[in-house]
Parts: C-alpha cells; structure tokens; sequence
C-alpha cells in the first residue's frame, strides 16, 4: 500500500471549545489510485490531508506512507521522507511570489540521490508538459489562475513522488483549467502514481477511481459509479 490511514482522529483544542474534526477514518491507497474525498466545508478534508501528507499528527490512529510511519521519524527525517515521497498541492498554489516559475518549480530543491542537472531537466521537462514553457520566467503575479495552479503541480512532482496529495486544487479555476488540472492527476495515476485529492467540487468524480463521502469528520465509502474499472 502506497498511503495507509487506519482510524485516524484529530481533535483541534482551541480556546474554548474542542472540535472533533476527525474521527476514526480509514483509507487505503495503492499504486495507480485515484481517490476524491468529497464533503462539505467544515467536514475534516484539510485535516485529512495534512494528516496523511505527515504534517499533522493524529491524537489516534496511524497514518503508514509506503509502509513508513512519518510521524516515528526525527523532524529532520521526516521532513527529507516527506520531500522525496509526496507532493502536496494546495487550493491557493503557495507559489513563492518573487521566484518565477522555473524557480519555483525547483524551490523543493534536491532530494535523495538526484542530480542537480537531473533535477533541472526534470523541471524543464514538467513546465513543457504542463504547458508553462512561454511563462518559464514570469513571476506567479504575472500569471492566471490556471497557470499558476499547474505551476504548484508541476512543483509537487518535481521529486517524482509516488503520492500526491492535493487540497482543492480547482478551487479557483474556470471549467476548463479544473478539467485540465484533473485530467493530469488522473494522467498521474494512470502511470502508477496514486493521488488523494480533497474537494467538495462535484466535477472531480468522474476522474477518480474511488470516492470517500467525508460528513462531520466520519466516511462512508463508496465506488465510483460513473468510473468502470475497465477504464482505468
Ligand atoms: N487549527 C485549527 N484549530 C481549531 N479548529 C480547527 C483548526 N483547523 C480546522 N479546524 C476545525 O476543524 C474542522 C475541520 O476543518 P478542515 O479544515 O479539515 O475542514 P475542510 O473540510 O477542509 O473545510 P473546507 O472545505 O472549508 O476547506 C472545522 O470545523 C474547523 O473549524
Ligand atoms: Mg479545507
């Protein structure tokens, strides 16, 4: 299995009130999947995500990553583990604003055994595939929603990781870019990768192999009607 969540729950503490964001979910994904978890605001999603991305600790449960427990790793190795294994996207892009975007499809920098120039090619190769050559040097300000959107995906997959996490990643785009951008997460898969994308947007199912119906911080799973496995 590519990314194991068994159980996991997460209560936020704040000031006066405890909120049980998420309580006892369990998703398994393994190479070539493609999973949407689907619920309205306020239902756990994020806190899903951050949970099985290793960068927020469950109070219960466990979250294995390629069968690796990020959460029993040193910060420093954690932090290494999560740069070669995952990429994550978020809903508003993250982009470094003064880096353009070569720049900021490099800023995860080296990991593991890669090669500067490896890592150069790699980028190249990414903005050609998602189709930024023509904005290579323009800074994210300069860019439209869209572009910026497959710029941070481009980003994510500049490690190769085997597991991308992505947070509404079509939050902010038109129909067209939301279909393009979700058509290259199910390309990902489709080459063995395996994604968990978070979304309340009702066009990502019929892209995903499996959908996760997320209320109150609980699941309920189900397939995907509209998806034949024939197809994917
Ligand atoms: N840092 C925090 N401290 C306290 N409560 C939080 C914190 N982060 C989230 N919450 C609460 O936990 C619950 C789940 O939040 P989460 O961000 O996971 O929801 P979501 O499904 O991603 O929502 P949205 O669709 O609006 O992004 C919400 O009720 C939220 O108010
Ligand atoms: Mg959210």
């Amino acid at each position: 299995m590519v990314l194991q969540l068994e159980q996991v729950s997460k209560t936020y503490v704040g000031h006066s009130t405890a909120v049980h964001a998420v309580s006892d979910v369990s998703i398994e994904l393994g190479a070539g999947d493609f999973v949407a978890v689907q619920g309205p605001s306020g239902c756990g999603k994020s806190t899903v995500l951050l949970m099985a991305g290793g960068l927020l600790q469950p109070d219960s449960g466990n979250v294995l990553i390629g069968g690796t427990n990020p959460y029993g790793l040193p910060p420093d190795a954690r932090a290494s583990f999560r740069s070669i294994s995952i990429g994550f996207v978020f809903q508003q892009f993250h982009l470094v604003p003064y880096l353009n975007v070569l720049e900021n499809v490099l800023s995860p920098g080296l990991a593991g055994t890669n090669s500067p120039e490896h890592v150069r090619q790699r980028a190249e190769h990414l903005i050609e595939h998602f189709r930024l050559a023509h904005r290579q040097d323009h800074l994210p300000g300069e860019l439209s929603s869209g572009e910026r959107q497959r710029t941070a995906l481009a980003r994510a997959l500049l490690n190769s990781p085997q597991l991308l996490l992505a947070d509404e990643p079509t939050g902010n785009l038109d129909r067209e870019n939301t279909d393009a951008v979700l058509g290259y997460l199910k390309e990902f898969a489709e080459s063995g990768g395996t994604v968990l994308l978070v979304t309340h947007d009702d066009r990502a199912v019929p892209f995903a192999k499996r959908t996760v119906h997320l209320r109150d911080g609980r699941t309920t799973n189900h397939m995907n009607p509209g998806f034949s496995a024939a197809s994917g």
